[in-house]
């Protein structure tokens, strides 16, 4: 059987510059897409590898964007989907930087509120604004709480 690397370098060629999205589990590379914002109407030059074998993770997911440093904001949004991610800056074919995905405390105009009679869903020019709490995520103007499949809600 052949090795990740050598697998991986089948599915994906070398970026010059960029950030890969590495470790993310199986079957989220779409949602982490989603939740940092590109979708199939941005530019971006991506590259999306699914079930990729892992030594550490059994499965996982790979994401390589060509021309982008993802900011610090974006990058621990992903923590709510793919806890495990790990973010490789790339500069010059070479990882430049790595680092891990924090889950944030606060999330502004990330998800949409399920109720509807709530505030952030008004014609009201206000972002949404959701606290990370323990048992979800936390409307901060009606109390709601979105408690399970978050990506269900990305806006
Ligand atoms: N120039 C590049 N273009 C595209 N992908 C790259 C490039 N350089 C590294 N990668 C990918 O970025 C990830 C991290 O690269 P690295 O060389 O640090 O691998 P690693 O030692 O397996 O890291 P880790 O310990 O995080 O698993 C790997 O998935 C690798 O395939
Ligand atoms: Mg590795
Ligand atoms: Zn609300």
């Amino acid at each position: 059987m052949k090795d990740e690397a050598a697998q991986q370098g089948l599915l994906i060629s070398p970026i010059k510059n960029g950030t890969v999205i590495d470790h993310i589990t199986a079957g989220e590379a779409l949602n982490v897409l989603k939740i940092i914002g590109i979708t199939g109407t941005t530019h971006e030059c991506l590259s999306v590898a699914t079930n990729v074998k892992s030594r550490m993770m059994g499965k996982k997911d790979i994401v390589k964007i060509e021309n982008r440093e993802l900011m610090e904001e974006e990058v621990d949004r992903i923590a709510l989907i793919a806890p495990n991610a790990s973010i490789n800056i790339i500069r010059n074919y070479k990882v430049f930087e790595k680092k891990g995905v924090r889950i944030p405390g606060l999330l502004v105009g990330v998800v949409r509120c399920p109720n509807p009679g709530c505030i952030s869903n008004t014609n009201e020019p206000i972002q949404s604004r959701f606290e990370v709490a323990p048992n979800g995520l936390h409307c901060l103007y009606c109390d709601w709480v979105i408690t399970k499949d978050i990506t269900a809600h990305i806006i």
